[in-house]
Order: C-alpha cells, then sequence, then structure tokens
C-alpha cells in the first residue's frame, strides 16, 4: 500500500493505483477538481516534493504546455498512486472560495490515459 504525505496534513496509506486525485480527498484534503478530472482545469495541480512520476499522460503535458505550468506542478487527476509519493496541493477549496470542489472525478484516469515517459514529451 503507497503512503501518501500530503503537505500541511499528513501522511497517510492510499490504495494501490487509486488516482491521485481521489486518494487526496480521501484523506479529507477539498484538492479541487473544477474540470472532474478529465486534465482540462489544472484545479487538481500538485506540487512534488517526492516520488513525482517518471510519466505523464498526453493530456496532462498537453494542458500544463498550454498553462505554461510544465515543471512547476503536475495535475492528480492524471496520476495514480503506485508508489509513495508526497505532495502540496496547491489549490483548495477552503482557500479559493468556491461553493464545491467541482464534480466528482471518475476512478480511472480521463481521457483514456495514454502514457508516456516525460522527457519523451517534450518539445512534441
Ligand atoms: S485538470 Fe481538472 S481535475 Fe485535473
Amino acid at each position: 500500500m503507497p503512503k501518501l504525505t500530503i503537505v500541511g496534513f499528513g501522511t497517510y496509506d492510499v490504495e494501490d493505483g487509486r488516482r491521485l486525485v481521489k486518494a487526496i480527498k480521501g484523506c479529507g484534503v477539498d484538492i479541487g477538481h473544477r474540470c472532474g478530472g478529465i486534465a482540462k482545469c489544472t484545479t487538481c495541480r500538485v506540487e512534488f516534493s517526492e516520488g513525482e512520476p517518471g510519466q505523464m499522460t498526453r493530456a496532462e503535458y498537453d494542458k500544463l504546455m498550454e498553462r505554461e505550468l510544465l515543471g512547476e506542478v503536475r495535475l492528480s487527476c492524471q496520476i495514480v498512486c503506485d508508489h509513495d509519493m508526497a505532495v502540496k496541493a496547491r489549490m483548495l477549496q477552503s482557500e479559493m472560495g468556491w461553493s464545491d470542489p467541482g464534480p466528482e472525478p471518475e476512478d480511472d484516469v480521463m481521457p483514456e490515459a495514454r502514457w508516456f515517459p516525460k522527457e519523451d514529451l517534450v518539445g512534441k
């Protein structure tokens, strides 16, 4: 069972393979997911301090490039917990003043995940 550390909240055991955004929510943290977990809004953004995955979905890469966030944050709706990681959630409902965090993300990574090593995506 992977260990997930959420800066400012604690360290938790999380289900292997769980989407990171859902794992963070499951730990009681009010992370945003305003597009419902489909790599469109970037409100599920997290900063990694440990265990950043070496792979990325095409959808995550394209959105981070578009918003000029590549190298700064990752999208937790596009990551699964398959190893220990430590993250800081950057946009919380309670801090942003939203009435809700957004539609509930599906259990599986959406859009259907096409994974690539990060370095294979750069510049493509
Ligand atoms: S990009 Fe919208 S929830 Fe992840």
